[in-house]
């Protein structure tokens, strides 16, 4: 059974609790469950890891990369800075969907450039839930054609 690595950085922890009109009403662990229960529909399974530490995600990314066939992830703002993550997204070798919850286009000019851009197969941005059923999606047509 293929697994999938969903991760999320800084701030992402209060989901639910952060501007709703952006990030939409669902908490961290109801956007978890709901992309689970989306990759259980296509026979994968998914491990889910959040943290406000740039350190601790690129951690848990080296770990958890050997046994998962791809990557979502919403970095929060480390999208908009974080070199290091870049780096390990690519070094992951994973195929990598990036998603944002908000519109980025829509809001200040410095969140309109995403780092982690490059190093992914697919940016999905201002969907916020659908955002994530989207990404696994677009991540399992990716793998399929692999
Ligand atoms: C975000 C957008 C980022 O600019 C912001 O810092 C976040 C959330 C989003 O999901 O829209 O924390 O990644």
């Amino acid at each position: 059974m293929k697994k999938i690595l969903l991760m999320h950085g800084a701030n992402l922890n209060l989901l639910s609790r952060r501007a709703p009109e952006h990030y939409g009403s669902l908490t961290l662990m109801e956007l978890e469950q709901l992309t689970a229960r989306e990759l259980a529909r296509h026979h994968c399974a998914m491990v889910a890891y959040q943290s406000n530490h740039e350190g601790c995600l690129i951690d848990t990314l080296q770990t958890e990369a050997a046994q998962c066939a791809g990557l979502i992830i919403n970095p929060g703002a480390f999208s908009h800075g974080s070199y290091a993550l870049y780096d390990a997204i690519l070094d992951s070798q994973l195929p990598t969907i990036e998603v944002h919850l908000s519109n980025l286009s829509q809001r200040e000019a410095w969140r309109q450039h995403s780092v982690i851009s490059p190093a992914c197969v697919g940016v999905i941005s201002g969907k916020k839930e659908h955002g994530y059923l989207e990404a696994v999606q677009t991540l399992l047509a990716y793998l399929n054609t692999q």
